[in-house]
């Protein structure tokens, strides 16, 4: 266990935990076909932006005089964000709500993230980062079929703010803190698991895809942090790492979970490019988020699946409902809004079927986005082109 970048009081308590042991819960084995939701974007509940007083007028002052001010604090004054929290916060309940129905119905056996837990400067190993664990997360997902189900973790920007104390806190402590967050044993933002049926096997690369992002080295970014610099320095070590575990896995499916988005309507992060040609080598499956809404696209004949839709839906992120090409088969957005929601993948030896499931968007002044029969599936898919 690498213990060297914790605080004195980490370190102790990660040693003591370590007489019980981690024991992240796992999807059960053996099924034959077994159903796991996809989502992320979702950790508003909780989030205190920076006051205007501050964001307005005295940053302003302190930049002036040549005082550096921490991202974090930068970010928590995002104007966008500051404008969406009270929506978003109310959005993520319903749209848990409604998860917690579409996974009583499917049987849902497991909770794959996209990233983006906690917004708007992620958690770290402090009073008020554990706070926010228990308000954003513990507590908003905790009853019913959420009680014993495995979350397989993933980073998204928002994540990293912090830098390295709120990677480290995501990756090497809340696992212990929960059963149920599983960011597997290794302790880094890059692993793999796999899911495992009665003859079938799936595996799992997980990304941490803000390393490979170049306008996130600029230093006005308030992504730019020690974190940042290190591992995107090093993005070879998350290149060879998928590379060597799609060429080691005998799977029949092979899926890489990060956050960004490759196939976009919005951004295409071409920085991303060295991992999404390991992954259509491997005919393997790219599940992504950032995207606040749900689309289906298609290139070069990889399928990626975007489930970025369960906090803030923003239609502009899926271009408003309007295919920017034949690559994008499926957008869940009109002119007024995206929705929330969620996808299943129901994975057996023979097909992962793929379904969207896409919530009725009722708002005060109107239903912005109509869907009749909500906990029917919008839009599915099917794969059957087995990984290699
Ligand atoms: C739900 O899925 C699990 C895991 O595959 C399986 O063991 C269980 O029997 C399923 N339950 C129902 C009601 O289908
Ligand atoms: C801030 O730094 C800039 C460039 O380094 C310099 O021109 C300016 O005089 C400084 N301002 C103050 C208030 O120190
Ligand atoms: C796996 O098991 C199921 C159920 O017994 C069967 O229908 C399917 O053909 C099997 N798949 C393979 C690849 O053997
Ligand atoms: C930021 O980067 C620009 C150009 O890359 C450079 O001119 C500037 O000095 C840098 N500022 C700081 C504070 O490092
Ligand atoms: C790059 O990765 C290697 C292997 O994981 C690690 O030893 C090294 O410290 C990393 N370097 C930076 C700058 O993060
Ligand atoms: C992946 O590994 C294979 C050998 O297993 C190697 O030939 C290939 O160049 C590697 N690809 C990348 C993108 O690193
Ligand atoms: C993303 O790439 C696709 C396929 O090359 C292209 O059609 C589309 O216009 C791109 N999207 C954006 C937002 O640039
Ligand atoms: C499509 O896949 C081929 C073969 O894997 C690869 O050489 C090519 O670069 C890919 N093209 C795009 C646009 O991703
Ligand atoms: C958006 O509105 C325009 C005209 O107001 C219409 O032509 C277009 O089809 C609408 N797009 C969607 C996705 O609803
Ligand atoms: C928040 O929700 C209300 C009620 O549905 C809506 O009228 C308003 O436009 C929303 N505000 C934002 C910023 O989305």
């Amino acid at each position: 266990m690498m213990l060297s970048s914790l605080s004195a009081a980490a370190a102790s308590l990660l040693l003591a935990s370590s007489v019980s042991a981690q024991k992240s819960l796992i999807a059960p084995k053996g099924a034959e076909v077994l159903t796991v939701a996809v989502f992320g974007d979702y950790g508003w509940t909780g989030w205190i932006p920076a006051p205007d007083h501050f964001c307005l007028e005295v940053m302003l002052e302190l930049q002036a005089a040549n005082i550096t001010i921490p991202n974090e604090l930068i970010n928590d004054c995002d104007p966008g964000d500051k404008v969406f929290v009270n929506n978003a916060t109310a959005l993520q309940t319903d749209t848990a709500n409604y998860i917690g129905q579409v996974c009583t119905m499917k049987n849902c056996s497991a909770i794959l993230s996209v990233g983006d837990n906690f917004y708007d400067s992620g958690v770290d190993f402090t009073t008020g980062g554990i706070l926010r664990f228990e308000e954003a997360w513990v507590n908003m997902y905790s009853q019913g079929v959420f009680r014993d189900m495995p979350w397989y973790q993933c980073l998204g920007n928002h994540d990293i703010v912090k830098g390295t104390a709120g990677v480290d806190f995501e990756t090497k402590i809340l696992p212990y803190y929960d059963d149920r967050w599983n960011f597997g044993t290794t302790g880094l933002p890059y692993w793999t698991y796999d899911l495992v049926g009665s003859n079938w096997t799936a595996t799992f690369v997980v990304i941490d895809s803000d390393c490979f992002l170049s306008s996130y080295q600029k230093n006005t970014s308030v992504y730019f942090n020690e974190y940042t610099i290190g591992c995107h320095k090093n993005t070879s070590v998350q290149i060879d790492f998928l590379n060597t575990t799609f060429s080691n896995s005998k799977a029949d499916w092979k899926f890489l979970q990060l956050h960004h988005p490759y196939m976009s309507s919005s951004t295409n992060q071409t920085d991303l490019a060295p991992l999404i040609s390991i992954v259509e080598a491997h005919n393997g499956i790219v599940l992504n988020g950032h995207d606040h809404c749900l689309a289906h696209y298609v290139n070069n004949n990889t399928n990626f699946i975007l489930s970025g839709a369960a906090g803030y839906p923003q239609g502009g992120d899926c271009n408003n409902g309007i295919p920017l090409g034949p690559y994008a088969k499926f957008l869940a957005a009109n002119n007024n809004t995206a929705a929330n929601g969620l996808v299943t993948m129901d994975i057996s030896s023979t097909s992962v079927d793929v379904e969207y499931y896409v919530r009725d968007m009722v708002f005060i002044n109107g239903d912005l986005y109509p869907v009749s029969h909500d906990l029917m599936p919008s839009y599915k898919f099917q794969i059957t082109q087995k990984s290699t």
